[in-house]
């Protein structure tokens, strides 16, 4: 019985193969990309950046305060802004505010060119010391993406995970910034979870 069925199946599949075909012959050609072997076009990854960090109340704009202030660019002891002043540890003792802050606008930040950014493009401040941190956080190496494995991802900033003033990474904790949930550094090292118990441990 076996040997008397294979042929006749084989004979159907040949059958249907030239039917389709005769099918694909007549089918009207279509625009190049309607191909069914054409792979679909790779669009490029969408990166969405995260939010950074929220200012602390009340801080921004910095030219509420600085634009009617004398500018002093002299490196010493503020009278103000103690909580960037006692945890400073960036490349001290020769880098200071004024290397990353601009003298004239206070509300962006300023690069080595002179040139000047916003906050919300603070990794460029970031990148010209840190060229080679920069590239791999381009690259997607260092740092961390959030998202679709083959959709949008949303980056973290640099400032997301390192506070630009005392830059050690030390751990990151959820925060709502413009109504959207982002990250921002922890100050204190966030300790590791206890171990858990071992089988043995649990005996009595
Ligand atoms: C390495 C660059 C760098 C240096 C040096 C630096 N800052 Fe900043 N600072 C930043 C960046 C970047 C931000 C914005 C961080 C963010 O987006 O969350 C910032 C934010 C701030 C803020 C707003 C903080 C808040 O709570 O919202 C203040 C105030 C400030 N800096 C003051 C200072 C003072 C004072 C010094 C010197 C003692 C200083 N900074 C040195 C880069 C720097
Ligand atoms: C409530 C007022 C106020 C606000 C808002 C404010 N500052 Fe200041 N800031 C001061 C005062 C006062 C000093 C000078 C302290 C001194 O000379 O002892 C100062 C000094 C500084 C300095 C040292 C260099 C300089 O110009 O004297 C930096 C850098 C600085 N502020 C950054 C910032 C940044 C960045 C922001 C916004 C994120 C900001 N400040 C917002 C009051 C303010
Ligand atoms: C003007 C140059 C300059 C800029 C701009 C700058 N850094 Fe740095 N950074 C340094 C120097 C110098 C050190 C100290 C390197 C060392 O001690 O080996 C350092 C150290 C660090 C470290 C290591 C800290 C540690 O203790 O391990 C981190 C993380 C860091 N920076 C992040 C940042 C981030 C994030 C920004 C942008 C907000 C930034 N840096 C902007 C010069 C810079
Ligand atoms: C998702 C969090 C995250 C982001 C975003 C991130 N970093 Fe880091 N970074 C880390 C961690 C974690 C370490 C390793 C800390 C350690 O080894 O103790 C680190 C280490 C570093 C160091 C110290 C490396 C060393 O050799 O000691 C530098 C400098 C640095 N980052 C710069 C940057 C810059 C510049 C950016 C943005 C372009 C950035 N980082 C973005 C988490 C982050």
């Amino acid at each position: 019985m076996l040997h008397r069925w294979m042929p006749w199946s084989t004979a159907a599949a040949l059958a249907v193969l030239v039917v389709a075909a005769a099918a694909r012959a007549e089918a009207p050609k279509g625009p190049p990309a309607m191909k069914a072997d054409a792979r679909p076009e790779r669009k490029p990854e969408a990166l969405v950046e995260a939010e950074a960090p929220p200012f602390s109340e009340g801080i921004y704009p910095c030219s509420a305060c600085h634009e009617s202030m004398e500018k002093n660019a002299t490196r010493r002891e503020l009278g103000f802004h103690d909580e960037q002043q006692s945890v400073f540890a960036h490349g001290t003792p020769d880098r200071w505010c004024l290397d990353c802050h601009d003298l004239q606008n206070r509300d962006v930040l300023r690069l080595a060119s002179g040139a000047t950014v916003p906050f919300t493009e603070s990794y460029r401040l970031c990148g010209q010391c840190h060229g080679d941190k920069y590239r791999d956080w381009r690259a997607g190496i260092h740092g961390k993406r959030i998202g679709h494995w083959d959709g949008q991802k949303t980056y973290f900033l640099c400032v997301n995970c390192h506070n630009p003033h005392s830059p050690r990474f030390k751990g990151v904790q959820e925060v709502v910034a413009d109504g959207k949930k982002t990250v921002a550094p922890t100050l204190t090292f966030i300790k590791p979870e206890p171990r858990p118990v071992r089988p043995e441990e649990q005996r009595r």
